[in-house]
């Protein structure tokens, strides 16, 4: 149960400098080097689709959704998910992956994937997805890469290597409300 003066949103591009501290806080250096960023950085993240939990006006937890393709099929990149210190195991990070995973299902997003620990995210929803299936830029621990369908067979087209979708993947409607959104704000 998370605490009443919490707040869920959006994240918004003036989050980004905050989200950036607590990933930095909460992975490191060492970030940069894992398979999981290395998609990521070859392109953006779906801010209509990625989430931030509000204290007192100071960002204090973040989860993101990359958009990403293997083969034929599509699916999101759940990461990074982290949560201030001073406010871990209130049910923020369970919350936060509870509205990503919302979010991609209402978008028509067939799956969700992430590197992650199944005991943490396998009662959220996730399972192992079959090794070999598709391939990471880079060593992940088979045990660690997780999957959870939203369609029906949603992460059955997925094959071969994982690989950001683009930029023209950000396609809904929200997504470009939010690009939109930045961009007026931007301008001023
Ligand atoms: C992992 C993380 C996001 C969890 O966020 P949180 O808000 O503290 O988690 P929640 O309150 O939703 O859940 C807490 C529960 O998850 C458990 N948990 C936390 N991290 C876990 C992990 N890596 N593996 C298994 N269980 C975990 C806690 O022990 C707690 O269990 P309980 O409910 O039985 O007491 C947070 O600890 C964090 O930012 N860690 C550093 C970054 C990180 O590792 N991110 C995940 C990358 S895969």
């Amino acid at each position: 149960m998370t605490s009443a003066d919490i707040k869920f949103v959006l994240e918004l591009p003036s989050h980004a400098a905050a989200i950036e501290e607590i990933n930095a806080e909460a992975f490191g250096p060492g970030r940069y080097t894992r398979a999981a960023y290395r998609i990521r950085e070859a392109g953006p993240h779906d801010p209509s689709l990625s989430f931030v939990a509000i204290r007192l006006g100071d960002v204090i937890a973040s989860v993101r959704m990359t958009p990403v393709v293997a083969g034929v099929g599509r699916a999101h990149l759940l990461g990074p998910l982290a949560v201030r210190p001073a406010f871990k195991n209130q049910g923020i990070g369970r919350h936060l992956v509870a509205l990503a995973l919302d979010a991609a299902r209402d978008a028509g997003s067939p799956a969700v994937i992430l590197v992650g620990d199944a005991p943490y995210y396998g009662p959220l929803g996730f399972q192992r997805l079959a090794w070999g299936q598709i391939e990471l830029p880079g060593p992940v621990d088979p045990a660690r890469l997780l999957v959870a369908p939203l369609l029906a067979d949603g992460a059955s087209e997925l094959r071969g290597p994982l690989k950001h979708a683009g930029a023209g993947a950000l396609v809904s409607p929200m997504a470009h409300e939010v690009q939109r959104t930045a961009k007026r704000a931007g301008a001023r």
